[in-house]
């Protein structure tokens, strides 16, 4: 994926740059005066016949930015108050539609000989050139999309990466009997506008200095550049994504819906009510079920905010999951690997932009902007001002965020994790669950909004929420390469965030009968990897990855009856200096 252009910044250029050597204002503007001027003179000589008033000295200070720049550019769609909308003159049913037969339900995981993979950029465009360094040659296999940790788009994992050597399509001697989906929300904007921190932070501070700054060579295109970005919800690329993986979780399972017209009854889709989690939901069920939604499926909407018990946003009635000594263990780890690996960005890039000293804060969030400007708007002028070797460090300082923050290093991660656990376990056994001490909300826990016996289930989540899932069901092969250290990139890495919490990530418990096994069959497959189970009690080794439901209920029960969820969440209990864990549970 790119990488194969000329050298572009770096090698060529040695940084010019010394942080007590600045120029003065006056020798900036004078600088920017005279080169333009050669410009203008330069222009001219070539188009003579063009002559005009362009010369005039003050054109040579837009070489300055304007007074605009960075500043957000946010677009309101719809009108609010549209002057030619006549619904009644556009009705939304007209008849005279036509004779159509439903076909068969399709079922490729069932039926053809491979499975369909998914590499989900179209739409997105990438750097057409990387930054070079010489440490490092080009690698074959570099993918920009696969470097952004948890803003990459979701793509197939090769068959075999996470130790079995087998993929998501029914083995020959197997039916596939009911699958239960969790997926991610698609890409989304960053959080809340801040004019101080992430993206926003730096578009603002480019703002407040635009008066002293210049900005030449790789960076020149900050003269024009604003913040397009919105906040918190999904984007048009993100939508395209759940929309796909809804076509493609019906081309490969719409078999599973013969179970509920044989039983009279219609799945229930669970979503929460943030806007990117239920837009995302109505985006998949329009993928899954097509236009229109109604009668062909029930939607739930849980609660997702502060105090309501919810397993699909647990951290929302976790109280220590507010409180920073217990929670945000991955973000000073993660500060502390960005000072690492960008050490040397910062001269590079400082040398093209004067008026302001860049920190390594200031650089992150330019790769970060490359990643929500490319899955927000399909392209963004950010991404090729790093190197090969920037993105991979870029990628891994996710990982450390997710493995402290919500997973097997985190002391909250297998708490939070351990409702939909439950839940999972009470639909594998058609039993209710029989105490509500977790982020289970007892309310909805009836026949009708959580109906147990179905062949299809379908959850909406965060990927937070997928990472502490993971940690819960105690899939430890993931946790095998241990802490994740903070001044190198190990070698070994089996807790990738691109592989396991991408945007529209998504993992299927998928259920098999089996004529070589005598008991009913799980699996666990995790964006088209499928996943090892053998470390759970009484799962054995399985060319496959399965394990016989029971024996994967048992070890579930006993993940359960381990995890007390009101003493990780609502105990004051304090993590010792030097104390990590790899089973994401406190001391
Ligand atoms: C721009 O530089 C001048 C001269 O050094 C300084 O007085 C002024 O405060 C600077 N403006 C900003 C926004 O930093
Ligand atoms: C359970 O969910 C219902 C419906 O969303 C909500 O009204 C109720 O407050 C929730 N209960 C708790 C304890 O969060
Ligand atoms: C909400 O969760 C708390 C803590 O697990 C639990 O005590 C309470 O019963 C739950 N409420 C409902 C309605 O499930
Ligand atoms: C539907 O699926 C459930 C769960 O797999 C199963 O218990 C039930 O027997 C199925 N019903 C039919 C009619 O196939
Ligand atoms: C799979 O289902 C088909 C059709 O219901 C049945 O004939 C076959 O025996 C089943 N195979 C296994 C391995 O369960
Ligand atoms: C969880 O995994 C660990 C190590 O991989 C294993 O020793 C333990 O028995 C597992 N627990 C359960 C309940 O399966
Ligand atoms: C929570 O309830 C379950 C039964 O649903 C039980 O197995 C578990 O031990 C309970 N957890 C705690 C910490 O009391
Ligand atoms: C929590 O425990 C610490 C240390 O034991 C103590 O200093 C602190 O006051 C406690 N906080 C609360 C809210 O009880």
């Amino acid at each position: 994926m790119g990488g194969q252009s000329r050298v572009y910044l770096g090698d060529s250029s040695p940084p010019l740059y010394s942080g007590s050597a600045r120029r003065s204002l006056f020798l900036r503007v004078g600088a920017a005066f005279f080169a333009g001027f050669v410009i203008c003179l330069a222009v001219v000589a070539r188009y003579a016949s063009n002559v005009n008033q362009s010369c005039v000295p003050f054109s040579a200070f837009a070489a300055l930015l304007p007074t605009d720049v960075g500043t957000p550019e946010w677009h309101q769609y719809p009108p609010a108050k549209p002057t030619n909308a006549f619904p009644s003159a556009f009705p939304s049913n007209v008849g005279y539609p036509g004779s159509t037969q439903a076909g068969a339900e399709p079922g490729v995981a069932a039926t053809a000989p491979a499975y369909p993979l998914h590499s989900n950029v179209a739409h997105l465009v990438p750097p057409t050139r990387f930054s070079q360094d010489n440490t490092k040659v080009t690698t074959k296999d570099f993918n920009i999309f696969r470097s952004w940790g948890g803003l990459s788009p979701w793509y197939s994992i090769p068959r075999g990466k996470f130790g079995v050597d087998s993929s998501p399509e029914a083995p020959d001697t197997c039916n596939i009997t009911g699958v239960h989906l969790l997926h991610r929300h698609g890409a989304r904007y960053p959080g809340g506008y801040s004019s101080t921190s992430g993206p926003s932070g730096f578009a603002s501070k480019l703002n407040r200095n635009a008066e002293n700054v210049t900005v030449t060579g790789p960076l020149s295109f900050l003269k024009d550049w604003t913040y397009k970005l919105g906040s918190e919800g999904l984007t048009p690329f993100g939508r395209s994504q759940l929309f796909d993986l809804g076509v493609s979780m019906r081309m490969r399972y719409g078999f599973l819906l013969k179970n509920f017209s044989e039983t009279n009854t219609l799945p229930v889709f669970r979503t929460e009510s943030q806007t990117r989690m239920l837009d995302s939901a109505h985006n998949f069920a329009l993928g899954f079920f097509g236009y229109p939604l109604e009668g062909q499926y029930q939607q739930e909407i849980t609660i997702e905010a502060k105090g309501f018990n919810n397993t699909l946003a647990p951290f929302r009635s976790c109280a220590n999951s507010d409180n920073p000594n217990r929670a945000f263990r991955g973000v000073s780890r993660a500060n502390a690997w960005i000072e690492v690996y960008l050490r040397d960005t910062v001269p590079r890039l400082q040398q093209y932009l004067d008026g302001f000293d860049l920190g390594v804060q200031d650089i992150y969030a330019m790769q970060t902007l490359c990643a929500f400007e490319t899955v927000a708007l399909g392209y963004s002028k950010f991404c090729e001002l790093f190197t090969e070797k920037e993105w991979e460090g870029f990628d891994y300082s996710y990982d450390i965020n997710y493995w402290y923050n919500v997973a097997w290093g985190s002391p909250l991660g297998r708490a939070e994790g351990i409702g939909y656990v439950q839940e999972l376990v009470s639909r594998l056994t058609q039993t209710p669950i029989e105490t509500h001490n977790t982020s289970t909300n007892a309310t909805l826990h009836n026949a009708v909004t959580f109906p147990l016996g179905n062949s299809l289930y379908v959850d909406a989540t965060h990927e937070t929420v997928v990472l502490n899932v993971l940690t819960a069901l105690n899939l430890s092969s993931f946790a095998a390469m241990g802490q994740l250290p903070t001044d190198h990139i190990p070698k070994r890495r089996t807790f990738r965030s691109t592989e396991l919490a991408p945007f529209a990530t998504n993992v299927q418990f998928q259920l098999l009968s089996c004529s070589t096994e005598p008991d009913p069959q799980i699996r666990v497959i995790v964006n088209d990897g499928v996943v090892p189970l053998a470390n759970l009690n009484g799962c054995q080794h399985h060319p496959d990855g399965m394990c016989s439901i029971h024996a994967f209920v048992d070890a579930q029960k006993e993940n359960i009856r381990s995890t007390d969820w009101n003493f990780v969440c609502n105990a004051n209990w304090t993590i010792p200096d030097g104390w990590e864990t790899t089973t994401g549970y406190p001391v």
